[in-house]
């Protein structure tokens, strides 16, 4: 959507959980003279860790330059006092991107983009004909802000979810789901020849199965989650994370319960078993 093209893309190393290194973000910065456009990730879409993004604006401060955070499921943790400090500096961006039909659970089609300077953001999406009807005062045109001229009520159905939860009702909503992606990878590593991959910090977690005959890990990993999804107990599934293939569980359902979980650990075990 920039149009800056992908050859001018520099990845910058990330460590064992999938984080940017800020140093070497830092080296790599050494050696660019223009004004430069970071973006990281807050909620890695493998293992749900978040980039020092503290560490990343201390990098760039100092320099022409816009930080953009991916917040689009891992921002919600930033709704709760207890997984708040994952997200720490994310108020220091200068965008920051949020999905409310992920996490908050309202249909798609509703991606909010918090923007630091408002009259650049209003400048690069509002466009203007003679035929159109402006406001007249100072109500805010809502086409001046999106990168469409029409689009149905999106905020309506968000605007909901927020008034009925609450503060208090997405913090729970959150914390629910992370402490279920610990139950569920707690009740799958008792078991063995089962692999949690990733620490679970968030939401996310990443299973690795060992082939019983000892040979192909990816291709028996690939088959448990195929037996999954035809067993039908719950979905998930497959990604590839530091050249393995592994088993992606995201737990976001307002309505998933502790008893979801072990039944649906417990269908993952017996697909693992099953010839
Ligand atoms: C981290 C992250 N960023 C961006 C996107 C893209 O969001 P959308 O599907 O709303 O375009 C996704 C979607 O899965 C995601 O997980």
């Amino acid at each position: 959507m920039l149009g800056l093209g992908s050859e001018r893309v520099v990845r910058i190393p990330t460590d064992n959980q999938g984080r940017m290194r800020s140093d070497q973000l830092r080296s790599t910065l050494a050696g660019i003279q223009s004004p430069v456009l970071v973006c990281a990730q807050a909620g890695n879409v493998n293992t749900g860790s978040f980039d020092p993004i503290s560490e990343i604006t201390a990098c760039i401060r100092e320099r022409p330059s816009w930080l953009h955070v991916d917040g689009a499921f891992g921002l919600w943790a930033a709704a709760s006092p207890t997984h708040r400090s994952l997200a720490q500096g994310i108020e220091l961006a200068d965008s920051v991107s949020v999905d409310c039909h992920k996490w908050l659970n309202v249909p798609y089609d509703s991606g909010v983009v918090f923007v630091r300077d408002a009259t650049s953001h209003q400048a690069a999406m509002s466009l203007h004909a003679s035929y159109y009807v402006t406001a007249l005062r100072a109500e805010r045109d809502n086409c001046n802000w999106v990168p469409e001229a029409s689009r149905r009520a999106r905020g309506f159905t968000v605007y909901a979810a927020l008034r009925f939860l609450g503060g208090r009702g997405i913090a729970e909503l959150i914390d629910r789901c992370c402490r279920l992606a610990r139950r569920m990878a707690s009740r799958l590593s008792e078991t063995q020849g089962v692999t949690i991959l990733n620490d679970v910090v968030l939401n996310q977690v990443l299973v690795r199965f060992s082939d019983p005959t000892g040979k192909e890990d990816d291709e028996f990993t690939a088959e448990v989650i195929r037996r999954v999804q035809e067993d039908g107990t719950c979905w998930l599934g497959g990604t590839t994370w530091h050249g393995m293939h592994a088993m992606r569980i995201s737990i976001s359902n307002w309505s998933t319960t502790e008893k979801d979980i072990d039944l649906s650990a417990e269908a993952i075990l017996r697909c693992a078993k099953s010839k």
